[in-house]
């Protein structure tokens, strides 16, 4: 532990701030059609406020036919219908100034939705003024070399259009036609359309898939290393970094905005080329080592595969922390609307490990350095919903894979378990508000089932009333968190690297230093730091009533329980 380290803060407000991520609409419906809204949204400001969080980051609002839930826009202007109007935006953005909440919105732009008016125009004809917004391969060069796409039932990203005779590239489903950012016309409509939104107000941008934006557009046949792992090389491409830094020239310098790309495939060596402040592109970006952790690669990125390892998940955090010591801003995540819910993945969410495991692990975000971000839901500790048959799911990715698996003979009954862990709609159910029967989301049948659990205390209301629930541990957590510096900027230092049960560290920062321990383990532990003995370490706050210091270096660790101590 180094005592008296200065670090040069460069303070920012959304380094620290902590982010709050709405999908919404899974949030709260106001209209009684079974779909959050915007409204809802409005009716919650208060509560979100009481959280002591900062940001919204809100999922796409926007115009969209919903193939991939709003991640395949057709008007990147207006409001999706179901969600509400402009003018319930206009409200909801006031509402949040007047709390002191900012607003990050989802620019997803590698792709449209088919039925934007760009792709409609670009498919008529091979002289439309539309047709280089996207990437189209005309058929008499050939069939084009492979590429794999995400929610294709072949995964063949190239789909012939008769019309005029050629294929268009789209790396997710049929309906999202990748845009082609090597026509500077379409940039210049992106960059507008940004400024649109934040002459309104907006606070920022979380930039969908950012890392694919640049493709080499002769599509060359994919190289021998390629072997499935289609993401590193779809990230990266050629002239990525100059269209983020033109981004950023032309509207991120001209607002007080923040930016955070989502960045697949972004190695940790390249990461500072995305966020060195010197560099003026993006200010931080979601990278995949932790979401991959206990995945396969390759094509079947979502499958499950052996138990992950804590050594290992202590590895990727210090590692990435290492990176923005001196330079750039990490971001923070354990869970988004991509990947299931934090509790049951990284914790225990059985009824003996939950609650400890719910606030270990919010402990864990808001003690480390980088912006934090909580998707909703996990203030409570919502759960996987692991859901038992193929017709309860609404994703695109999971019933699109079953259909592949189906035509292929493949194993659909493991395919189903995988599932049960793995999917993105166990992130997706609606917000938990009480214990009735649409848990308080709806008066309608929602468009995705509740979790049962909504009535055995995973909800706001009961942990509302109740002093020691996960929600009030968060509170107290973020005011923590929001009242030491040195929790947000201090220098990181890993402690026991190899111990499988407890994940150690402090922070420190000029004089103050503080010792986080967590449990990642279902059995007592004991861990003992040499250098710790004689400081009289001040316990600041446990999930856990025990406190258990039994002497000056040595410490016993109940299951998942979380410490946060004083050293000095
Ligand atoms: C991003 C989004 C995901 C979406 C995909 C295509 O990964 O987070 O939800 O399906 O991009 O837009």
């Amino acid at each position: 532990m180094q005592k008296e380290k200065h670090l040069e803060l460069n303070r920012q407000w959304w380094k620290e701030g902590i982010v709050y991520q709405i999908y919404p609409r899974s949030f709260q419906d106001t209209s009684g059609n079974g779909i959050g809204d915007l409204r809802g949204i409005i009716k919650r400001l208060d509560y979100i406020k009481s959280l002591g969080v900062d940001i919204i980051w809100l999922n796409p609002v926007y115009e969209s036919p919903n193939d991939d839930n709003g991640y395949d826009i057709s008007d990147y202007r207006s409001i999706m219908k179901e969600f509400g109007t402009m003018a319930d935006f206009d409200e909801l953005l006031a509402g949040m100034k007047e709390r002191g909440l900012r607003l990050v919105m989802d620019l997803v732009v590698n792709h449209s939705s088919d039925e934007h008016r760009w792709f409609q125009e670009s498919r008529k004809s091979r002289a439309n003024p539309y047709r280089d917004y996207y990437h189209w391969w005309p058929a008499e060069k050939g069939i084009p070399p492979k590429r794999w796409s995400f929610f294709d039932v072949e995964s063949n990203a190239w789909k012939y259009d008769q019309q005029t005779d050629a294929y268009y590239l789209h790396c997710f489903s049929v309906k999202q036609p990748d845009l082609k950012w090597e026509n500077p016309k379409l940039r210049e409509e992106i960059y507008d359309l940004m400024r649109f939104w934040f002459d309104k107000g907006v606070d920022g941008f979380r930039m969908d898939v950012i890392s694919f934006i640049s493709k080499d557009t002769d599509f060359p046949k994919l190289p021998e290393k390629y072997n499935g792992e289609f993401i590193p090389f779809y990230a990266n491409g050629p002239k990525l970094h100059d269209y983020l830094l033109e981004m950023n020239q032309k509207v991120l310098s001209q607002y007080d905005v923040m930016t955070v790309g989502e960045a697949p495939g972004v190695h940790i060596d390249e990461a500072l080329q995305f966020v060195n402040e010197d560099r003026n592109e993006l200010n931080m970006f979601f990278h995949f080592d932790l979401m991959s952790l206990d995945r396969e690669t390759g094509e079947t990125f979502m499958m499950q595969k052996e138990p992950w390892k804590l050594t290992e998940f202590k590895k990727i955090h210090s590692d990435w922390d290492g990176v923005f010591a001196n330079k750039g801003w990490g971001s923070m995540y354990l869970n988004n609307h991509d990947f299931p819910r934090s509790v049951s993945r990284w914790g225990n969410d059985s009824k003996t490990h939950w609650y400890n495991s719910a606030t270990m692990l919010q402990t864990f975000l808001l003690t480390m350095r980088g912006t934090p971000y909580f998707y909703y839901g996990e203030e409570i500790g919502m759960t996987n919903i692991k859901f038992e048959t193929l017709s309860d799911y609404r994703d695109i990715n999971t019933i699109n894979r079953a259909e592949t698996i189906r035509q292929q003979g493949g194993n659909l009954e493991a395919f189903i378990e995988n599932e049960k862990d793995a999917s993105r709609d166990n992130a997706r159910t609606p917000m938990q508000w009480d214990s009735s029967e649409n848990a308080g989301f709806s008066v309608e049948n929602p468009w995705i089932s509740v979790n049962g659990n909504c009535r055995e205390g995973i909800n706001v209301a009961a942990q509302e009333a109740d002093t020691h629930s996960v929600l009030n541990y968060f509170r107290k957590m973020v005011q923590l968190r929001k009242s030491h510096l040195t929790l947000i900027y201090g220098e990181y230092q890993l402690l026991l690297p190899e111990n499988e049960q407890v994940y150690a560290y402090t922070r420190s920062l000029e004089k103050e230093c503080y010792l986080i321990l967590l449990s990642f383990s279902e059995d007592r532990a004991t861990v003992h730091f040499d250098e710790m003995s004689g400081t009289q370490a001040k316990l600041l706050i446990s999930n856990d009533d025990a406190n258990t210091r039994v002497d000056n270096g040595t410490f016993e660790v109940r299951p998942y329980q979380a410490m946060v101590y004083k050293l000095f």
